[in-house]
């Protein structure tokens, strides 16, 4: 099968972003660990990052042409502000996993409100990376039960 990991803004400086908050690992090391964890399973795993609203809806539309069975996505901000990508995902009707690598419900009050979690199949924060590939290993357990 075939999974898509989607990332939003400002993850590209995974790494050096607010460390404290975010870590130390980047994003090429999270997506490098997800492909070989989904080829392991004997699945296909592809990756997109944007800071564009737009590339992120248009990857999301792509995936229904290409079959992509389930989306793992950090929408980062955009979590808090995009009807838009909220729209995209519920019109592929692609299953997919929030992911946030810090607890937002620690944080602002503005970053208490995501505009995917009732769309989502689940919600992981505050795990860090390891977010990711719990997400992922459930993405595949769906799938191979044929979710
Ligand atoms: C985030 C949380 C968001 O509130 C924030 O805007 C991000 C990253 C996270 O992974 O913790 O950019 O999605």
């Amino acid at each position: 099968a075939s999974i898509l990991v989607l990332n939003g803004p400002n993850l590209n400086l995974l790494g050096t972003r607010e460390p404290k908050i975010y870590g130390a690992t980047t994003l090429d090391e999270i997506n490098s660990r997800l492909i070989r964890q989904a080829q392991e399973a004997g699945h296909h795993l592809q990756c997109l990052q944007s800071n564009a609203e737009y590339e992120l809806i248009e990857r999301v539309h792509d995936a229904r042409r290409e079959g992509i069975q389930f989306i793992v996505i950090n929408p980062a901000a955009f979590t808090h502000t995009s009807v838009a990508l909220r729209d995209a995902l519920a019109a592929v009707e692609i299953p997919f996993i929030e992911v946030h690598l810090s607890n937002v419900h620690q944080r602002e009050p503005f970053r208490h409100h995501s505009y995917f979690s009732d769309l989502a199949v689940g919600v992981i924060c505050g795990l860090g990376p390891q977010g990711y590939e719990l997400a992922l290993q459930a993405a595949l357990a769906q799938i191979d039960q044929g979710v």
